[in-house]
């Protein structure tokens, strides 16, 4: 464990996968702030991998997150990148061993271990950051600023709308690991709009929600509505394929780094898989050969989300998979004035009502690709993902937290208003939020 004040915090990664390598990598261009000294992971290449590249001694590395936590402590931090369903039962035995923790989002996969997790964190007074990284980006945290500097007001409506490319969907939510709530244990909207309902919580900071509905359908992806003659597997037995915006060449052999993590994953064991391999996996079982009609997906392809306030204002979240262009965009509405701004162009607009003859409105324009740096080799969402680790190890180093700080306490109201819109569609009703206000943090 570090015990200088300014020697690096050391982490240890639990779930060597590809999100917990990518934040661990701040160790690599920042070894003054953050040191890998350990790593759990059942999967031995991976762990391998990470013993690897951080030179670790067989003596820190561990098959689980459980073996680990039964460990004498050895590192002030973990930083827990495993699947959403396995974030709360690993947290558990690593937060009772006394490890504060960087924790992907989603934190849980339902309401009731959401309070476990919040619990178990409080009683045995352990610090976890949930990795909200769109707070990070300058985009939202310039937005996030002037809210709280009052320049529109008192904010009454709030609309976010995520539209998720026809790539994406396909990769992750259709032929991917989030295609069946059976097995991910998140529904589309937690696993992809977690981020978005916490932006919303997150601009209303202090008033907590009181009530939600929501409806949606996979609309698109089912086999009725496959293309005639589509067979079941775009490389093997599909006679429309040259013409299908889905086919599995396209997204993946034409485009060969788009999604690669996701789409070569069952040949990560492979030195350097050259086209052949690829084209003969796609061919053979690698689940992201299949039609994207036959996938037997019980996600949605599509959900609208509306949010009531305790002081009366409202908020809607649309998320739409299958979109030309993946976008992602803010609209707030307040009592002086409004922001208004779309994430992937790194540009948002204030307008403030002006009354005067000839004038109806003033408007500044905020582009933050002037001075940006969007484009740094760390640049996962929009910066987010590196400006997320730095404020983690800013954190634990004892510093005062930042404007876009997401402790656990922070995270529970965007995930609170997620399951609940998840029951509202699935039961078709509004859910009053008011047995749970008790239980969140109190403004
Ligand atoms: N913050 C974001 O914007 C963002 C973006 C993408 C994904 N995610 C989230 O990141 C998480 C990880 O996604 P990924 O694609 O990197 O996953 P992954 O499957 O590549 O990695 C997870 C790893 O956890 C390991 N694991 C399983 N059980 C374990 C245990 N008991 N102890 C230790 N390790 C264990 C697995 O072997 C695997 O290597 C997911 O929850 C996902 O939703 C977040």
């Amino acid at each position: 464990m570090s015990t200088l004040i300014d020697s690096p915090i050391t982490a240890v990664i639990v779930g060597a996968g590809h999100r917990a390598l990518l934040y661990a990598s701040y160790a690599q261009t920042h070894p003054d702030e953050l040191r890998i000294v350990g790593v759990a992971d059942p999967r031995r290449h991976r762990r391998e991998q990470a013993a690897h590249l951080y030179n670790l001694p067989p003596e820190r590395c561990f098959a689980t997150a459980e073996e680990l936590a039964a460990h004498p402590k050895f590192a002030d931090v973990v930083i827990n990148g495993t699947m959403d369903h396995q974030h709360v039962p690993t947290s558990l035995p690593l937060l009772r061993a006394g490890y504060d923790m960087l924790l992907e989002k989603p934190f849980a996969t339902s309401e009731e271990e959401m309070w476990t997790l919040v619990e178990t964190a409080s009683r045995y007074r352990r610090r976890v950051m949930i990795c909200h990284v769109l707070r990070y980006t300058p985009f939202y945290a310039a937005i996030r600023q002037r809210v709280q500097q009052g320049l529109i007001g008192d904010i009454l409506n709030i609309q976010t709308v995520e539209h998720v490319s026809y790539h994406h969907m396909a990769v992750a939510f259709i032929r991917g690991k989030w295609a069946r709530q059976a097995e991910s244990h998140s529904s589309m909207l937690m696993a992809k709009c977690c981020h978005d309902l916490d932006l919303i919580a997150w601009m209303k900071s202090g008033i907590l929600p009181r009530a939600v509905a929501s409806f949606g359908s996979n609309f698109q992806f089912r086999p009725e509505k496959a293309p005639q003659g589509a067979g079941s597997r775009c490389l093997v037995d599909c006679p429309i394929e040259p013409e299908c915006l889905y086919s599995a060449r396209k997204h993946y052999i034409d485009h060969p780094e788009r999604w690669r993590f996701y789409v070569w994953e069952s040949l990560e064991q492979m030195e350097a898989p050259t086209l052949e391999d690829k084209i003969a996996s796609l061919k053979g079982d690698n689940p992201y050969g299949r039609c994207v009609w036959k996938c037997n997906m019980d996600v949605v392809d599509h959900q609208s989300v509306l949010i009531e306030f305790m002081d009366g204002a409202t908020a809607t979240h649309n998320m739409i998979g299958g979109a030309a262009r993946p976008s992602r965009s803010i609209h707030l509405l307040g009592t002086l004035g409004e922001i208004q701004g779309v994430f992937e162009e790194s540009r948002f607009v204030i307008r403030h009502i002006d009354p005067r003859p000839g004038h109806e409105y003033s408007e500044e324009v905020v582009d933050l690709r002037i001075n940006g740096d969007m484009h740094g080799a760390f640049a996962g969402h929009g910066g987010g993902d590196a400006r997320l680790v730095a404020d983690f190890v800013r954190v634990m180093r004892g510093e005062p937290p930042s404007l876009s700080t997401t402790t656990l306490q922070d995270s529970v109201v965007g995930h609170l208003i997620g399951f609940a819109a998840d029951r509202a569609m699935a039961e078709r009703q509004t859910v009053d939020l008011s047995y749970a206000v008790a239980r969140l943090p109190q403004p």
